[in-house]
């Protein structure tokens, strides 16, 4: 063990700009994993994260590099999930290391997450190596996509090297500037000898628990140590440290600047957040590595089982998903319209998405999904200060004394084409702001916006993309909480308050998407005997209304089945879901109609 040869890295690429083939290029050079193995992709193994394209959950590899200069180095390559909602889970992985490689697809040019990341990567003080990919590809720009690093994130240009990961050319010399130019861990290490380890991510497993990834920067752990996790100040005897070899492989200890992991009968993964600093029982460090944070939910759903009797089944589905997801959230929560769900928190969107579609595939079970919210805070007459995370238990607008809102500071790399739509998009559909633009290279641009949430949760992403013909990419990050005019609007039908219509929204904006809802509701729900208005309430008036004609005897109702697409078992489920309706005073309220606002926005 010699610390001076070991380098810690990680790899900054916007999805598909190939760090999953450089990684394994990288295996399959320095006889890393059985040429068995390598038939799959060795990194994302997730089946979703594999058809989806992203990287949920970041797994180092230990390699063995046989430099030039006759050394061998020890690499851990510590991969980092490509998504904004997972912003926090980079960071901390990326302090796990001391130089980080800037991927960029040489077809593709640079992307607005690679950008955040390199940015992430620097403040914490990453030796960061650029470098072009697939140049084998013949409508590749790589002297183009050159200029644009340089412009976005200052790396002199003749520091950028090329390669093709598919190849392999390049790859080697990649290998060596990583062992030459990133520093050793000595440098991040402290005199101290106290143990101080980093966990940067974890898993569970059914048979050991969970299992801690970490980084130790100063004295080392091993097998029967008392480790005691700081933030919440827990303690567990250590059953096993060992190394990704890149599958788990024992040693005996684990020492400073070294990434491993470590399984010490934690049986929640709450207990092991990421970002927080382990230490020896008997020997403790005083001071917590910095950045430690709770990760907490930005948006919140209800999630429905659309049947009543697969309630359990959801219920336990969410209870294997959250074994190995520790920034999701649920409680049970009952609505009049929908029954017995969950209100569940999620990091954003993406992640949001993730779990519907894991518990569609992995459980077979059929969610429904309500309009997601924003935490909101509120300030009462009272005084007293409430959150809210669910438009229906939002406080009458007469006990609302302010109301604050998140806020996210928005980036848009695109070619200028687009730039007119975009910003029409942000500042006249959403309510952005428009900060400035800068220039990148000559065939990009970099918008900045600060945005609420709010309007980013929605459909910004596919309206963006959609407008700028798939070009434009972009990345958020939360800023702060601001005062905004926000009222709630109560939903009337037949002149009963329908809570989980009820939905909040920005008093320049109420009348617009109110007339929206109302017409949508009374396309949605058939036909009675009576006349059914259908209202939206605000501030002590009615705002838009619509009426439902009575049903004349010679009309049928009609029925329409949806597209067959999923299996059978999930298709019977979403069936019976669809034929529920909810009685509402004496109105038949389809299931779908509750979701109405999810289309509006
Ligand atoms: P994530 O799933 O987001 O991690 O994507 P990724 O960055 O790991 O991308 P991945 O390695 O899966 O590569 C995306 C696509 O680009 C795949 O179809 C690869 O075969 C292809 N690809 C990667 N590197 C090269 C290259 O050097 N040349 C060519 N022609 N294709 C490449």
């Amino acid at each position: 063990y010699n610390p001076e040869l070991i380098r810690n890295i990680s790899i900054i690429a916007h999805i598909d700009h190939g760090k999953t083939t450089l990684v394994d290029r990288i295996l399959e050079m320095t006889h890393s994993v059985e040429e068995r193995k390598m038939k799959e992709q060795f990194m994302d193994s997730m089946e979703l994260e594999r058809e989806r394209g992203i990287t949920i959950k970041s797994k180092p590899v230990k390699i063995y590099y046989d430099s030039d200069d006759g050394n061998t180095y020890e690499i851990n390559i510590i991969d980092t999930p490509g998504h904004v909602d997972f912003t926090y889970e980079v960071s901390r992985s990326l302090a796990a290391c001391e130089g980080a490689v800037l991927l960029v697809d040489a077809s593709q040019g640079v992307e607005a997450q690679t950008v955040t990341n390199t940015y992430l990567a620097l403040e914490n003080d990453l030796e960061i190596i650029g470098v072009i990919n697939k140049i084998d590809l013949p409508n590749s720009n790589p002297e183009e996509t050159i200029l644009e690093i340089n412009d976005l994130v200052g790396i002199d240009t003749d520091d950028i090297s090329k390669l093709s990961a598919k190849t392999g050319e390049g790859v080697h010399d990649l290998l060596e500037k990583i062992v030459r130019t990133v520093p050793s861990p000595v440098s991040k290490g402290s005199s101290d000898d106290k143990l101080k380890a980093l966990i940067f991510d974890a898993e569970y497993d059914k048979y050991k628990g969970v299992i801690i990834y970490t980084r130790i920067f100063s004295g080392s752990i091993k097998k029967g140590d008392t480790i005691k996790l700081m933030a919440k100040d827990t303690s567990y005897e250590v059953s096993e440290v060992g190394i990704f070899h890149p599958e788990l492989q024992e040693t005996e200890d684990l020492t400073a600047g070294e990434v491993g992991y470590i399984i010490a009968g934690i049986k929640d993964i709450e207990e092991a957040n990421v970002g927080d600093t382990i230490t020896l029982q008997s020997n403790p460090t005083d001071k917590r590595l910095p950045g430690y944070k709770e990760s907490k939910p930005m948006v919140y759903a209800g999630l429905y089982p659309g049947v009543p009797k697969y309630y359990e089944e959801l219920r336990k589905a969410l209870e294997k998903l959250k074994l190995n997801d520790a920034a999701l959230t649920f409680t049970a929560e009952h609505s009049p319209a929908m029954g017995f769900g969950f209100r569940c928190g999620f990091l954003g969107l993406l992640h949001m998405d993730i779990v519907r579609e894991r518990l569609q595939r992995e459980f077979e079970i059929a969610v429904i999904l309500t309009a997601p919210s924003v935490v909101y805070k509120t300030k009462l007459k009272s005084g007293e200060m409430l959150e809210v995370t669910n438009p229906s238990e939002f406080p009458s607008n007469d006990s609302i004394d302010e109301i604050y809102e998140p806020y996210a500071k928005l980036d848009i790399i695109t070619p200028p084409d687009y730039m007119g739509n975009l910003m029409n998009l942000s500042q006249v559909e959403k309510r952005g702001e428009f900060k400035s633009v800068s220039n990148a290279g000559k065939d990009r641009v970099v918008l900045h916006f600060e945005i609420p949430i709010a309007d980013l949760i929605f459909d910004y992403f596919d309206k963006m993309k959609a407008i700028s013909r798939g070009y434009a990419s972009m990345d958020y990050e939360y800023i702060d909480y601001r005062k905004s005019n926000l009222e709630k609007i109560t939903i009337l039908v037949n002149k009963e308050t329908v809570d989980a219509l009820s939905f909040i929204e920005h008093e320049s904006k109420a009348y617009e998407t109110s007339r929206k809802i109302v017409d949508k509701l009374s396309d949605l729900i058939p036909k009675h005997q009576f006349e059914i208005p259908i209202q939206a309430y605000s501030h002590g008036k009615i705002i838009a209304r619509s009426t439902i004609k009575a049903l004349r005897k010679d009309v049928l109702a009609k029925c329409y089945g949806g597209d067959i697409t999923r299996k059978m078992k999930l298709l019977n489920k979403q069936k019976e879901g669809k034929k529920k309706m909810r009685e509402i005073g004496s109105v038949s309220i389809p299931q779908d109609a509750f979701l109405a606002i999810l289309k509006i926005n």
